[in-house]
């Protein structure tokens, strides 16, 4: 493949589709084999169960894990011309056949990762920047915030903020302003 996953988790952000297509950040996991762990009350893990298909979309823009996380799309960010479900913000993708592995006592599913195919459009050389990565983990937080209420993520918002203030261009900043909303 010409692709390939960090070893540990790579953030991407994961399409799937039932009536409509659905986009979410998931992480890919890459040890020994490609899987993902999905809670089996989201969306993605309830299309995965039906069509056994999943999108692993290459993003940099910080504004769309924090828009996927909490919000649908509208099928104006999907490309038209795939036959799998693809973001347009996508510059790489891989698209999965995906095998479940299920306990019934568990809140997530193991869903182990077959690569089918893999595009890339063009090869973005990006510089690393502390203040997209303060996204990710403020988004997480704020996920996990949103379902727990534990104060614990709220304070760690405050520092994500720093970092983000300090490191980050318009579109982190216009992101970190869009995650406020959550933390409430
Ligand atoms: C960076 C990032 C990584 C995430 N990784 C996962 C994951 O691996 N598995 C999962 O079930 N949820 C993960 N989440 C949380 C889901 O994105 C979130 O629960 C989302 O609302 C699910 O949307 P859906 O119901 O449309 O699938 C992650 C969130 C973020 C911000």
């Amino acid at each position: 493949m010409e692709i390939e996953f960090h070893e540990g988790i790579s953030e991407v952000v994961a399409t799937t589709r039932n009536d409509q297509p659905n986009a979410a950040p998931v992480g890919i996991i890459n040890r020994d084999f490609l899987y993902t762990l999905l809670y089996k009350e989201s969306h993605t893990f309830l299309n995965v169960k039906k069509n056994l298909e999943l999108v692993a979309n290459f993003v940099l823009d910080p504004l769309l894990y924090v828009q996927t996380a909490f919000e649908d799309l509208d099928s104006s960010f999907f490309r038209s011309d795939e036959s799998a479900p693809v973001l347009k913000a996508a510059y790489a993708w891989v698209e999965f056949k995906c095998l479940i592995l299920e306990k019934p006592t568990q809140k997530s599913a193991l869903v182990k990762l077959l690569p089918v195919r893999s595009v890339v459009l063009q090869r973005p050389i990006v510089s690393i920047n502390r203040a997209f990565c303060a996204i990710l983990e403020a988004t997480i937080d704020a996920t996990r915030y949103v379902a727990l209420k534990d104060p614990k993520y709220l304070e760690r918002a405050a520092h994500y903020e720093t970092v983000v203030r300090k490191c980050g261009g318009k579109r982190e900043l216009e992101a970190f302003q869009l995650l406020k909303g959550y933390f409430v």
